[in-house]
């Protein structure tokens, strides 16, 4: 063989090796596969419970909150409320009466995410308000990981104390329940977002039948 023909065949090896690696690793780890700016900061989003002394400036809370209000909602009812809290003696307050909350003693600000139950569906639908209002959680996390800032959620719904207590604090009237108080800061330090990636988790088509796609 000339070396020309030579050179074909070790470019035609080289193209099937790189492709059988290209195809293993993207059924591997599919995320890892796509460079998509979205996909990569819902990959690397984790909750951040340590914060700077920096302070978040309102437009950013404004952005945050256009996320969160961008978010899927049953009937396009938007049931959701948002209380703001940056007075710093009321996120100690916080920081210091539930026991799951100790960081927003340290957070810039933080969002109680609230349902308007009169809002939403009659009947059975009444629950779906608290879909709404975790898919609009969901966003505000999301876009606060996207601008370089970390926040947490926190769980008040479904716990009656702890619903109670933030109604209480925040004087909400009876309609408008607390779901979740989301702590917001710049970071302090770097963080490493878990790996939650489980196929066992996975059916295709009916529960039972297990790998097939
Ligand atoms: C409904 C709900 C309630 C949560 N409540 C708290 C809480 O009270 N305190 C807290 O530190 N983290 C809370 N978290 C955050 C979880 O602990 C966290 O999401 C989980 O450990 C996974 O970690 P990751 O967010 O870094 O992926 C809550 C998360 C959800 C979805």
């Amino acid at each position: 063989m000339k070396n020309s023909g030579y050179l074909i065949l070790l470019l035609a090896l080289g193209l099937v090796f790189v492709s059988y690696k290209w195809r293993s690793s993207s059924q591997a780890d599919p995320a890892a596969a796509v460079s998509n700016a979205t996909i990569e900061d819902i990959m690397t989003r984790t909750s951040v419970r340590a914060y700077s002394d920096r302070s978040v400036d309102s437009m950013t809370i404004d952005t945050l909150l256009h996320a969160a209000m961008a978010a899927p909602s049953a009937g396009n009812k938007q049931p959701w409320r948002f209380v703001v809290i940056t007075d710093k003696s009321r996120l100690k307050y916080i920081g210091e009466n539930f026991r799951t909350m100790k960081m927003a003693t340290g957070a810039a600000t933080a969002v109680v995410m609230c349902g308007d139950v009169n809002a939403t569906f009659p009947g059975e639908g009444r629950e779906y308000w608290v879909q709404d209002v975790s898919a609009a959680s969901e966003n505000l996390l999301l876009a606060a990981h996207a601008l370089g800032l970390g926040a947490v959620w926190c769980g008040i719904y479904p716990q009656t104390e702890r619903v109670d207590k933030f109604s209480e604090m925040l004087g909400l009237p009876d309609s408008i329940v607390p779901m979740a108080c989301i702590c917001i800061g710049y970071p302090a330090g770097q963080q490493t977002p878990k790996d939650k990636w489980n196929p066992e988790n996975i059916r295709y088509n009916t529960w039972e039948a297990t790998g097939l796609r």
